[in-house]
């Protein structure tokens, strides 16, 4: 079984392609809605969070985890690998090993919550393995609260207008691949497109879970998913449902993260 966490309902992008790969197997996913958004917190407070995550996974027995979230991944990985006895995968090194590999010109577009741009993670990875290519990183604060409050429809104007205004350098820099450093920037991906039609657009958390997929391979289950969210259901489960394109039934339940 395994635990996926992230912020909100961005690590959703990465259970829909563990669907797809995986359909059977069994996954308990973690969604922090009372907290989210991790982006805009400091250093500190996002490995209090994450290790309350993953301890509230590992509660639910999982065998490995993913953490379906750019923030966390690209701040506080190592200390998660250190303190927990249990496979941990990120986003950062399966998002920046497909841009590397689907850039024509090596100049790659990294967006993300203003954590992940600071920690300048993914631009990291990819210069330690292709120090020639260059990087342009922008932090798009606003697209988390316009993704969680459902201003995703690919024709919303605000979402669009919110879009052109944070890709601006990023068109300018001639990028032909983009990273969508966030897992929640997938559902967004059409408005994003239209600003940049010609960019690669790279999904973090579907990178991720491909990368997952070929680590551990197809597992024996029953294609059960729970969702666990700290603050309210019915939210979640209409979101949820209407991106994953499928129903998550009565496996929506809250609980209180701060008791772990
Ligand atoms: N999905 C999270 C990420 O990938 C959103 C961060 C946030 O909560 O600000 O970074």
């Amino acid at each position: 079984m395994i635990g996926v966490f992230d912020s909100g309902m961005g690590g959703l992008t990465a259970i829909k392609q563990i669907v797809k790969m995986m359909p059977d197997e069994d996954i308990v996913y973690f969604g922090d809605t009372g907290r989210v958004p991790y982006g805009t917190r400091s250093k500190d407070t996002i490995i209090k969070y994450a290790c309350q995550d993953v301890r509230f996974l590992l509660s639910k027995k999982v065998d490995a985890i993913l953490i379906a979230c750019g923030t966390v991944s690209a701040n506080a990985i190592s200390v998660l690998r250190e303190q927990f006895d249990v496979p941990i995968f990120g986003v950062v090194e399966a998002a920046s090993e497909k841009a590397i590999e689907l850039t024509r010109n090596g100049v790659i577009g990294i967006i993300g919550t203003n954590a992940t741009v600071k920690s300048n993670a993914y631009a990291n990875h990819i210069n330690a393995l292709r120090p020639d290519f260059s990087t342009v990183s922008t932090p798009c604060p606003l697209f988390v609260p316009l993704v969680e409050n459902g201003f995703t429809d690919e024709n919303n104007e605000i979402t669009r207008l919110t879009c052109e205004h944070y890709l601006r350098d990023i068109k300018e820099s001639g990028a032909d691949t983009l990273i969508l450093g966030c897992t929640h920037y997938p559902i967004i991906a059409p408005v994003i497109q239209k600003v940049l039609p010609e960019v690669s657009l790279v999904n973090t958390g579907a990178e991720a879970a491909v990368r997952l997929f070929e680590k551990i391979g197809k597992q024996a289950g029953q294609g059960r998913i729970e969702y666990y969210v700290s603050d309210d259901i019915a939210s979640f489960k209409s979101a949820a449902e209407l991106f994953l394109e499928m129903p998550v039934g009565d496996n929506v339940f809250k609980i209180d993260i701060e008791k772990y």
